[in-house]
């Protein structure tokens, strides 16, 4: 009989926040919510928190504690608000595993406190090994903390290297490609984001949706493979298939290929996840191989989606450049959503931070925080100058 295990989520409320908790609806002998967090979304982590019963509730928006508050009044629930409450509220002592769905840089503090607190991760904020994944995996290995990923591809890659003691050769990271697949420059200028935001086979969030409509997502993919799976640049290669049903590749060093394949349904790789190392029963859909008789595979276009050549420059300079990558790709996507930048000019902006910002070779934590603030008044003003 297995253990139940106990669980904080960070970004509840979000994309990979509401699945996984169907998944631990649905599994209530082995999953139990012990935390939830939202940034703003108050009637919905409400909902949420009446519904799983957790211990405590986070809202990152100080001014909507009192709503929280209020709203939970008559339930044993603890309420707080703030950075330094994610922080703590990672660390409780019931807590066994903390699923990081949180988006972008603010992942990062709370990713170290539970960490330093020794709390096993199931980590879908990529963005956070991309901004520090030396100093993230590192400190995981110090404390025997397990960084188990939710990200598809990485899960993919997870779950092939499972028995295995051989060394990797390579490892091919799959790509949808995105709404605009084998589009040209002229076209690409004139995209709007709700065009931006139809993705041809996943739901997600805004953010990662248009990071994968211009090949961000991959490189930043490319760089959390690197960091979790201890490996070179040059033994990650990127493959357009479009119908994202194999989800990524390991090739060994006899030349033998595993591949993870199913349907495109991020439920799977979070119920791996939270459920590791056994596997667990579900009614997911099944794949039909007659309704896919093609699986295709093409070259990255990084010409045209320059941003995937970014993140590979990034990466090969190492140091501050990444999260300097990061921070600047997180303003150009929030200011192409509201419709103040263009798509092709988010490129531009990003280029433009890794060539004027200071380059720090070995950063320290404070670094990270340093070159995230400045880079992000930079890029607010190169939008503001266009
Ligand atoms: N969605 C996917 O299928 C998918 C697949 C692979 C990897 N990922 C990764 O998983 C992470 C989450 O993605 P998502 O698509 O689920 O995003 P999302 O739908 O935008 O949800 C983000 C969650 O984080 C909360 N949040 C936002 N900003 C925050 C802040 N500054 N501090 C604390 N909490 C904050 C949001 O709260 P509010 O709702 O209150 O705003 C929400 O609960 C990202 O790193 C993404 O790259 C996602």
């Amino acid at each position: 009989m297995q253990q139940i295990k106990y669980i904080a989520i960070l970004g509840s409320t979000g994309s990979i926040g509401t699945q996984a908790l169907e998944v631990i609806k649905s599994h209530p002998q082995l999953f139990k919510v012990k935390v939830l967090t939202a940034q703003s979304n108050v009637e919905l982590l409400i909902e949420q928190a009446l519904s799983f019963q957790p211990d405590e509730v986070v809202i990152g928006d100080e001014t909507l504690y009192q709503k929280l508050k209020e709203a939970l009044h008559q339930t044993p629930i603890s309420v707080k608000s703030g950075m330094e409450a994610l922080c703590e509220v990672v660390a409780l002592p019931e807590v066994d595993l903390v699923l990081t769905a949180l988006v972008g840089f603010a992942g990062l503090k709370p990713t170290l406190a539970a960490i330093k607190a020794g709390k096993d991760i199931a980590l879908a904020n990529k963005e956070t090994l991309v901004v520090a994944g030396e100093l993230v995996t590192e400190l995981a290995k110090q404390n025997q903390v397990k960084i188990l990923p939710v990200d598809s591809e990485h899960s993919a890659i997870f779950q092939c290297l499972v028995g295995e003691i051989a060394p990797i050769e390579k490892i091919y990271l799959t790509a949808s490609g995105g709404p605009f697949r084998g589009k040209d420059i002229s076209f690409l200028s004139e995209v709007t984001h709700q065009q931006a935001l139809k993705h041809p086979n996943w739901i997600m969030g805004a953010k990662i949706t248009i990071d994968s409509a211009t090949l961000m997502n991959k490189g930043l993919e490319v760089i959390e493979a690197k960091w979790l799976f201890d490996l070179s640049v040059d033994q990650i290669d990127v493959i357009i298939h479009p119908q994202s049903i194999i989800h990524s590749i390991v090739q060994f060093q006899d030349g033998s290929m595993k591949a993870q394949m199913g349907l495109p349904d991020m439920k799977l790789p979070i119920q791996y996840a939270l459920s590791y190392p056994d596997r667990t029963q579900n009614n997911f859909k099944r794949f039909n191989f007659l309704d896919y008789p093609q699986l295709t595979f093409e070259q990255a276009d990084t010409k045209t989606f320059r941003n995937l050549a970014l993140a590979f420059e990034a990466l090969n300079k190492g140091g501050n450049m990444p999260c300097i990558v990061n921070a600047a790709n997180e303003v150009v996507v929030a200011e192409f959503l509201k419709e103040r930048i263009g798509f092709l000019q988010m490129s531009e902006v990003i280029e433009t931070c890794m060539a004027k910002l200071d380059f720090i070779a070995q950063p320290v934590l404070s670094d990270y925080f340093e070159s995230d603030n400045q880079t992000r008044i930079f890029a607010k003003e190169l939008v503001t100058s266009i």
